[in-house]
């Protein structure tokens, strides 16, 4: 069940993605925002199942952001409508993938139907391969100081580095390698803050919802090609 095909050679270990441009993907058809928004989760599964099958450990897909309640209430419930419904049905596909899913970000302001039904598909698929970060009501500079609180409350009178990064929402996952942003902005928009210092970052005119599997092995193409130098030479 777990074979991968089409495996190519991949070094990522860590890809995130600002899925951006669901909006303006809908408005150029005519439609309301939400109609993007639709098409965007079914494309946010097949990235998804392509980077598992690129053999990627971890990807990290922004979901919802802190700063995204600023949008009109009628936006954001239908985004929360679409996440209750694929929480209510994504189960088999996420343990046909192999995948871990782990949600990134503050989840205390959601209803109690949804938390339970994240932290279901978190309980089921905690022993799966790839992990699937979700970032939902997810802001870095909020992951840095929920990290440093947490180093607070358990005792700690100095913090490292290695403190805050293994105290971070994404503490599961190896090092980020690549940022991809979709939608033509060139800005980081509060995600992956401290997990940024050396990660690549791709940006592509492409709307989200325009996004294919191919691209994916482009952008890895493209990483590939990359020297990562850390500050040496
Ligand atoms: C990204 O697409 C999805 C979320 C932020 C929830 P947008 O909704 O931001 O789409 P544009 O940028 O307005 O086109
Ligand atoms: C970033 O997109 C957030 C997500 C993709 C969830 P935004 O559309 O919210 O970013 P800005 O407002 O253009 O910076
Ligand atoms: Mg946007």
């Amino acid at each position: 069940m777990k074979k991968r095909e089409n495996k190519v050679e991949c070094s990522i270990k860590h890809i995130a993605f600002i899925m951006d441009g669901n909006g303006r993907w809908a408005k150029k058809r005519g439609m309301p925002r939400e109609f993007g928004h639709r098409q965007g989760a079914e494309v946010f599964r097949k990235i998804m199942r392509r980077c598992c099958e690129l053999g990627i450990k971890s990807s990290t897909f922004y979901v919802f952001s802190t700063e995204n309640w600023k949008r009109p209430k009628s936006e954001v419930n239908a985004i929360l409508e679409l996440l209750d419904n694929y929480l209510d049905q994504c189960e088999k596909e996420v343990m046909q993938n192999d995948v871990r899913f782990i949600f990134i970000g503050d989840m205390s302001v959601f209803s109690n139907s949804i938390r339970s039904k994240i932290e279901y598909i978190e309980k089921v698929s905690e022993n799966n391969t790839y992990i699937a970060n979700l970032a939902l009501n997810y802001g870095g500079r909020g992951e840095i100081v929920y990290a440093v609180n947490s180093l607070l409350n358990s005792g700690v009178e100095k913090i490292s580095e290695d403190d805050i990064t293994n105290s971070l929402y994404t503490k599961e996952s190896p090092p980020l390698d690549l940022i991809v942003r979709s939608g033509g902005d060139i800005r980081i928009s509060n995600f992956l803050l401290w997990q940024s210092a050396y990660a690549e970052l791709y940006f592509t005119e492409k709307l989200w919802p325009d996004l294919t599997a191919k691209d994916v092995d482009k952008i890895v193409e493209n990483f590939q090609g990359r020297s990562r130098r850390f500050g040496g030479v």
